[in-house]
């Protein structure tokens, strides 16, 4: 109820009467009012006024599960949400939740992760109060080569609600990192589940940087944050509705065509590489080239000098721009 309120609160342009709000939910009014003092308590500003009853006056950053539930919008990624104030890594806790029996698009989402996993067997910075820290966790019905594909897939919705919910110009570094006026914001992480030559699970965890202001040493010249770009502070739980609104759309395009030929120009469109010289990182040997696009299947086509195509394959190289990291 509290999640549904919210939802009215929020949707609604003027003041809602206690009495209106005790009718859609068939409660009493002293039910009504220990919701808006909860709400209260966690930080919304709410005016009650007599004989006109509530408004929502401001939302703080506040991550719940009730107001995320009062925000998504999707038909089944993240609907079923489960919000942790501290925990490992949500990756480990969406496989768990999937095993346990839980639905296809539950979403974990963390206010802190005290072991938070990076790519490459790197660990990810989770302090409390100001980040994103989610994993969707999905039961796909397709081949494990088709799975990997879904971190772009990822990609391109974390960088369009970056820019519908903040303004922002958000860039895809291939193949999976968002950048905003060339540092990264956020990191995607994906780890697949097999048994025989089938699929368990599939879970995609994002770490998006939100709200801080400094970070450390060692990344501050390559990382950013969305309320550093912007001027001011972002709504995380509105973020997080508009990545599963996105992630939803695409996901339901990639698996009518089992692969990213229907959004591969969305993709390519936010490309940071793309018509730039990279340098591919191959443990086999570095190569430059100019980054021309993706394949159906995610690969990124590197033009060499002797204008023959080179595909790269995520998870082998990395890549980077002649001057940096982008
Ligand atoms: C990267 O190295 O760029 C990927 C970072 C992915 C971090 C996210 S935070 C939520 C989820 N849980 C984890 O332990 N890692 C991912």
């Amino acid at each position: 109820m509290k999640a549904k309120i919210l939802a009215l609160l929020r949707s609604s342009e003027g003041y809602i009467s206690g009495q209106e709000l005790c009718e859609r939910f068939g409660v009493s009014r002293t039910a009504v009012w220990k919701v808006m003092n909860q709400l209260k308590e966690e930080g919304y500003e709410i005016e009650a006024v007599q004989n006109k009853g509530y408004r929502l006056v401001h939302t703080p950053d506040v991550l719940s599960e009730s107001e995320l539930k009062s925000r998504m919008r999707t038909g089944w990624a993240g609907r079923n949400v489960h919000f942790l104030k501290e925990t490992g890594s949500t990756n480990a806790d969406a496989v768990r939740f999937l095993e346990e029996g839980e639905a296809h698009g539950t979403l974990v989402v963390a206010d802190r992760q005290t072991a938070g996993r990076g790519r490459r067997g790197r660990s990810w910075e989770s302090p409390s109060g100001a980040s994103v820290y989610m994993t969707l966790a999905l039961k796909p019905e397709f081949g494990p080569g088709q799975a990997s594909m879904l971190t772009l897939v990822m990609a391109l919705a974390v960088s369009e609600a970056i820019s519908s919910v903040c303004g922002l110009k958000a860039g895809i570094k291939w193949p999976n990192d968002i950048v905003v006026n060339r540092k990264k914001v956020c990191g995607i992480l994906t780890e697949m589940n097999m048994e025989a030559d089938y699929i368990r699970s599939v879970v995609i965890g994002v770490g998006i940087n939100v709200n801080q202001k400094v970070f450390p040493e060692e990344i501050r010249d390559t990382a950013t944050s969305l309320s550093i770009e912007k001027g001011e502070e972002i709504s995380r739980a509105e973020l997080i509705a508009s990545v599963m609104a996105h992630f939803e759309r695409h996901y339901e395009q990639f698996v009518q065509d089992q692969n990213l030929s229907g959004i591969k120009q969305a993709y390519e469109e936010g490309l940071v590489n793309r018509n730039r010289k990279v340098r591919v990182l191959d443990p086999k040997g570095e190569y430059e080239g100019i980054a021309e696009g993706i394949t159906d299947t995610g690969e990124l086509m590197v033009r060499m000098d002797d204008g023959s195509i080179a595909e790269v394959y995520a998870g082998e190289v990395s890549v980077r721009g002649y001057y940096g990291y982008v």
